[in-house]
């Protein structure tokens, strides 16, 4: 019989360092000898990577709010299919850059789309999976978003006002209040070795 490994997303909103923090916990994860799978949404296969495309490109037309839904859906779909659900059925572990609770906080608190609409194409998606653990890194859209212009272009979602990510952030952290036992709130408004050192003892909970 196959142990089955842990499925673990990261999330925040932007700016908030997920980049940096996923390859730190990507790299404890390993040095603890775990067979880590690193993945992101939307994307992590082909067909997803498109979508992605289409999803982030800020020169596209404009897109109704259902349509980017499921769109997203859509990409976690062939995700699930052909890499979460498979690498957890061999024991791996997977490690996912964003995930649902994404949607919940753009689709649902950015966009307004009701939340109810979202837990049905959950269910339908995923049947029941859930990440194990999700590290939320919080930070004001404030200092999210001055790390954000830092980085050059921007994209679709980047390009949205300031009340859009302070709904983002309310969804987030809303998740987060609902699942305390899924959910790891780090403040990602401190600097990178505090941020770092709370990782790393939520990381050491896991293993
Ligand atoms: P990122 O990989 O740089 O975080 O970019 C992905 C963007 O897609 C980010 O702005 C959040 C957005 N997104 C959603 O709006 N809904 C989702 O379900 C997911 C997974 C991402």
């Amino acid at each position: 019989m196959t142990s089955h490994g842990k499925f673990i997303t990261l999330e925040g909103g932007e700016g908030a360092g997920k980049s940096t923090n996923m390859q730190f916990i990507y790299e404890r994860l390993c040095s603890a000898g775990k067979d880590v799978v690193l993945t992101r949404e939307p994307g992590g296969t082909a067909l997803g990577e498109r979508l992605r495309t289409l999803l982030l490109d800020s020169g596209a037309e404009r897109m109704h709010s259902d349509t980017e839904l499921l769109l997203m859906f859509a990409a976690r779909a062939e995700h699930l299919a052909k890499v979460i659900r498979p690498a957890l059925a061999q024991g791996r572990w997977v490690l996912c850059d964003r995930f649902t609770d994404a949607t919940y906080a753009y689709q649902g608190g950015g966009r307004g789309i009701q939340e109810a609409r979202i837990a049905t194409l959950e269910e339908w998606v995923q049947q029941g999976l859930q990440p194990d653990v999700t590290f939320l890194l919080d930070v004001p859209p404030e200092i999210g978003a001055t790390r954000v212009v830092q980085r050059g272009v921007q994209d679709r979602f980047e390009l949205e006002q300031r009340e859009f990510f302070e709904r983002v952030r309310g969804a987030y952290l809303q998740r987060a209040q609902q699942a305390p036992q899924r959910f790891k709130v780090v403040d990602a408004g401190r600097s990178l070795t505090q941020v770092q050192a709370q990782l790393a003892t939520y990381i050491a909970g896991i293993l």
